[in-house]
């Protein structure tokens, strides 16, 4: 089924500290498809990282709206924004953010927990995810045992716990060497070919590549699009 998953209308987020305040985004406005994988670019500073936030429901709006499959997230209750970002959004961070006590397994069964997932089928699960990205044994070593490609597709299958539908990455290659990334690559390849919807913050070429689109970001607002091959302003 096609259609507008995320919608952004004339989004603002002004960030206060003390008495200064920053705004982050100015009037941004942008629709994603679903299925779409799109790479959003831009200089440091310039808004990308708030602007995946606010998509994640991980923060509301100043101004604006974020419409994530039709529904506007400003008035959800932090309740209902927590079982949005638990079942409908996964997301991938540059740093991995893995649990550090917890092995791979444990990991990825985490975000079951408040889906209400049995311990047995969590374990089942988890077990599937991983050996989709990584070989068998690595589900009983802890982060620290893993190299940082093996830690960021333990990440992403942690990011996959609840079957989301939408998938957000901030520079998920961003502190990997060049193999790791590509593997990396693949994986998100995979889950666009299976019809998920992706938004990604990256500079990897070899990301931009693959994606149906790249949206440039300057100041706060959208700069342009490139299409497949194609430029279009504003
Ligand atoms: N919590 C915060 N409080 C105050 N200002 C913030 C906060 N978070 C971000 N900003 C400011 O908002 C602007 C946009 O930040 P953001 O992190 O979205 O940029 P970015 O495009 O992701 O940059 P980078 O490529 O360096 O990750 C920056 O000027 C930043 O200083
Ligand atoms: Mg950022």
């Amino acid at each position: 089924m096609a259609g507008d998953v995320v919608e952004l209308r004339d989004v603002w987020k002004v960030y206060r500290v003390g008495k200064r305040s920053y705004p982050a985004l100015r009037g941004l406005s942008l629709t994603v498809e679903e299925g779409e994988f799109v790479a959003i670019v831009g200089p440091s500073g310039s808004g990308k990282s708030t602007l995946l936030n606010l998509i994640g429901a991980l923060d509301r709006p100043s101004r604006g709206s974020v419409l994530i499959n039709g529904v506007d997230i400003s008035r959800l209750s932090d309740n209902q924004m927590a079982e949005l970002r638990n079942r409908v959004i996964g997301f991938v961070f540059q740093s991995f953010n893995l649990i550090s006590h917890l092995t791979a397994l444990e990991n990825v069964m985490v975000p079951m927990i408040p889906a209400g997932i049995p311990r047995s089928e969590r374990k089942k699960r988890a077990r599937r995810l991983l050996e989709r990205f990584l070989p068998p044994e690595i589900a009983d070593k802890k982060p620290l045992e893993l190299s940082g490609g093996e830690q960021q597709r333990v990440a992403i299958a942690r990011a996959l716990a609840n079957d989301p539908r939408i998938i957000l990455a901030d520079e998920p290659t961003g502190n990997l060497d060049s193999r790791s990334a590509e593997r990396v690559i693949e994986v998100f390849r995979e889950l666009h070919g299976e019809g998920r919807t992706i938004i990604m913050v990256t500079h990897n070429l070899e990301i931009t590549r693959y994606c149906d689109r790249i949206v440039r970001i300057q100041d706060g607002r959208i700069a342009g699009h490139d299409v497949r091959g194609g430029w279009r302003a504003g």
